[in-house]
């Protein structure tokens, strides 16, 4: 495994080793990608294998921009109010955190839909994704860079130690902004549904289209969207989650860690505590969450507490990788 920067010679290097089916990890604004080209069933294969990922959990395709959109997904099939919907999120919402999932177009690999009628396509704001992207094929499948189940990177340091050599190379653009992954919304459907919720609000999306639905988790073995497996997102110590408020009344016992939403007033063991934000910002602490995770997990705590965040914005999509990260419990 090498690592690379975000220079243009890097990326070249980098989008020729896509094109010979090597895996490329590489920064967006949301969470670290582990990229294959998506035209590649080679290529894809070994992300699954890395990832140890379960073949029924389909990849999301990352694209430059809105002109390479019809290649990948058929959207001549969709009806006037969905292709509507598409054109206002594309237009107001692309690049950025919004992964749309669309009817696939058959060009498309089963293997990277795991044989699915749709397609997750997402065209993220990052400089250097987009560049690659665009040196490449055009278009990359490129799940987080985590071994499935455990927590998403924010950093280049966070792929080497979780996937290792089973990545060729790693492009180092810091640390992520965002920190969390793209919404993930099926406009499919007559009132479109919120598979995953993330970067992008409910809140921006239904001032776009109006009304849409979140979905709630589902515990079955085949869900709609497979990223709403309940147990996902998980550190290594066991995470329990608490109301806001409820954190702060319960003693710390040693060995425990805890990740705070906003500021808990005096401190007891500050090296095993962490504050999302202490002013409370979702922006700011959502940025924050799984690099904070990450910094937790590495203690080797015999448990995790963590506080709820507020239920609206950004909050609703950390609640979600709370509520997942603390289902094995
Ligand atoms: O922010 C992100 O979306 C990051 C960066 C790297 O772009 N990617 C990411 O990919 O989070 P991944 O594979 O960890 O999550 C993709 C989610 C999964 O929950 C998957 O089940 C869902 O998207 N998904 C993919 N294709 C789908 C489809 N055709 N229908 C429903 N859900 C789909
Ligand atoms: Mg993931």
């Amino acid at each position: 495994m090498e690592i690379l920067s975000t220079s243009d010679p890097d990326l070249e290097k980098a989008a020729e080793a896509l094109a010979a089916g090597l895996l490329v990890a590489f920064p967006t604004e949301t969470v670290y990608g582990l990229g294959a080209d998506a035209f590649n069933t080679g290529a894809l294969a070994r992300v699954f294998e890395a990832k140890n990922r379960p073949s029924f959990d389909p990849l999301i395709i990352h694209i430059a921009g809105p002109d390479a959109l019809p290649r990948i997904a058929d959207i001549a099939s969709l009806d006037e109010l969905a292709s509507r919907r598409l054109s206002v999120l594309v237009e107001k919402l692309w690049p950025g955190p919004l992964t749309l999932v669309l009817p696939k177009q058959r060009e498309v690999p089963d293997l990277a839909t795991s044989g699915l009628a749709t397609v997750a396509l997402r065209c993220p704001s990052h400089t250097a994704a987009q560049k690659l992207i665009r040196f490449s094929t055009g278009a990359l499948a490129a799940p987080s860079a985590n071994p499935f189940g455990f927590l998403s990177p924010t950093k280049a340091e966070h792929v080497r130690n979780q996937l290792g050599n089973r990545v060729d190379y790693i492009i180092d653009g810091g640390r992520t902004e965002l920190g969390l992954e793209s919404t993930v919304l099926d406009l499919g459907r007559e009132i479109p549904v919120i598979l995953r919720p993330g970067g992008t609000s409910r809140e921006a999306i239904e001032e776009l289209i109006g009304p849409v639905e979140l979905s709630v988790g589902s515990v079955s073995a085949k869900p709609i969207s497979p990223g709403q497996l309940i147990s996902h997102y998980a550190p290594m110590a066991p995470l329990v989650l608490h109301k806001q408020g409820e954190l702060a009344l319960i003693p710390e016992a040693t060995g425990e860690g805890r990740l705070y939403f906003s500021s808990p007033g005096d401190m007891a063991v500050p090296e095993r505590t962490r504050v999302l934000s202490q002013s409370g910002d979702l922006t700011e602490a959502a940025a924050n969450f799984f690099d904070m995770l990450h910094e937790l997990d590495s203690l080797n705590l015999s448990l995790i507490r963590a506080e709820e965040a507020p239920a609206y914005g950004l909050g609703a999509a950390i609640n979600d990788r709370l509520r997942r990260a603390a289902s094995n419990t």
